[in-house]
């Protein structure tokens, strides 16, 4: 059976002056949840955006919010983002701490929770966490992370369906550069969720580009699994 497939825009390509409009905009088009980019320069050569932006999304969208966390020390901060309104809180495997005890915080804050790992992490890192049964969504990165809009890179695939196989029932999100072609490739190896930033944000119409990545990947899900 077909698992659902959502579309979640990343916030990080929107305008930084204009946010609030931004997820306003999200809603409307029919976004099933909003992804938020959390950087804090060290563990990315980038910084983003912290709890004050997850407050101010939960109080402009009634839409479940997805905290991808690209923290080196992700667990001094699980706590300021779940009282900010985080639905999901996403850790790196990478990253400096104790992951399993980290994920089962995030659970007992009333989150969803997450592990995602990079481009040239092995799959197998993170199977450990899966087989205790510890984690809700496998995010995987399908770019370096750090930034918004680069290029899609098809060898991470492979661990898609490696985790689709694996974990039949598991939600498996993508995340880096993901458009109406790309969405059609990670869906085909089993992703259900789609994190799409550039590919959203600059489209002509957003409503337009959700309603044809969704049909681009329910049209193609599962078919090279
Ligand atoms: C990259 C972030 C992504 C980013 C995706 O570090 O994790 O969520 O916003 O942006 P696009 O869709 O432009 O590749
Ligand atoms: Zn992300």
């Amino acid at each position: 059976m077909m698992p659902k497939i959502e579309i979640m825009p990343s916030i990080l390509a929107a305008d930084v002056g204009n946010l609030e409009s931004a997820i306003h905009l999200c809603q409307e088009s029919g976004a099933d949840q909003i992804h938020v980019d959390v950087m804090d320069g060290v563990f990315v050569p980038n910084i983003s955006m912290g709890p004050a932006v997850v407050a101010m999304a939960n109080r402009v969208t009634d839409l479940p919010l997805d905290v991808h966390l690209m923290l080196i020390r992700p667990q001094q901060h699980i706590e300021a983002f779940a009282k900010a309104g985080a639905d999901a809180l996403i850790i790196h495997i990478e990253a400096d701490c104790d992951v399993k005890d980290t994920l089962k915080k995030i659970r007992d804050l009333g989150c969803r929770s997450g592990i995602t790992l990079n481009p040239p992490t092995s799959v197998e890192s993170i199977f450990e966490c899966l087989d205790d049964g510890l984690v809700d969504e496998v995010l995987v990165m399908s770019v370096n992370p750090g930034f918004g809009g680069q290029s899609y890179i098809a060898d991470t695939e492979s661990k898609v369906t490696e985790i689709r196989r694996r974990y039949p029932e598991i939600l498996i999100s993508i995340d880096g550069g993901i458009d109406l072609e790309t969405v059609k490739s990670a869906a085909a190896h089993g992703a259900n969720l789609f994190v799409a930033g550039t590919g959203l944000f600059k489209a002509p119409e957003m409503k337009t580009a959700i309603a044809r990545m969704r049909a681009n990947a329910e049209a193609a899900y599962g078919t090279q699994l």
